[in-house]
């Protein structure tokens, strides 16, 4: 059953890099700032199942950027409302890569998300005074590493909760109290 419920975890981090209508496509990242937790909605841009490793595209400029060059530690958590599933995975940022190939993949509306003239978080006048640069560029990759799942389905009659912790290379799981 431990390894049913973890083999089932990768494999819808996996089908959510296709689906875009999966409810792990989008996810919470919590970083730290200063002992301030930042929660923020990212995009689950790429999956490792063997390394258990996340990737999210930014804005090199943004506060979780700030943040975690201070902070590695992070907090991932995803969320299927239809099965009431929570899984919460503690991880590190293992890298923060100006990745140019990958950014000349993304279609020219997204490229622009990571090209405004101010940082993302400046004041501006008004909701349309955003400019775009046309040669510069601020795509980020960042690469997470899990060290922590935890898994908790709501259901009758019992809830299920289960805790894997990453063991040298080997990955353990046990049964929680819900
Ligand atoms: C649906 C949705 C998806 C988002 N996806 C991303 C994303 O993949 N990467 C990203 O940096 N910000 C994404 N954002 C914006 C972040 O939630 C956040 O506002 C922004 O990154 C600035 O966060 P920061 O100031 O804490 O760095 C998304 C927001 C929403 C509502």
């Amino acid at each position: 059953m431990l390894d049913q419920i973890f083999t089932k975890c990768n494999e819808e981090w996996k089908s959510s890099l296709n689906q875009k209508k999966h409810s792990f496509r989008f996810f919470n990242l919590a970083t730290s700032n200063n002992n301030i937790p930042e929660l923020r909605v990212v995009v689950l841009r790429d999956y490792d199942p063997e390394k258990k490793q996340f990737t999210i595209y930014t804005d090199s400029r943004s506060q979780k950027v700030l943040s975690l060059e201070n902070n590695k530690n992070v907090e991932l958590l995803f969320y299927n409302p239809e099965k009431l599933t929570q899984i919460r995975v503690q991880a590190s940022c293992i890298l923060m890569i100006e990745d140019n190939s990958v950014f000349i993949q993304q279609p020219s509306a997204s490229q622009k998300d990571y090209t405004t003239q101010h940082a993302p978080g400046t004041p501006i006048e008004s909701e349309s005074s955003v400019d775009f640069l046309k040669e510069t560029h601020y795509f980020l990759k960042l690469v997470f590493e899990a060290t922590q799942i935890e898994y908790l389905q709501l259901k009758r009659p019992a809830h299920i909760r289960a805790l894997f912790k990453k063991n040298k290379s080997k990955w353990v799981g046990e049964f929680r109290t819900p």
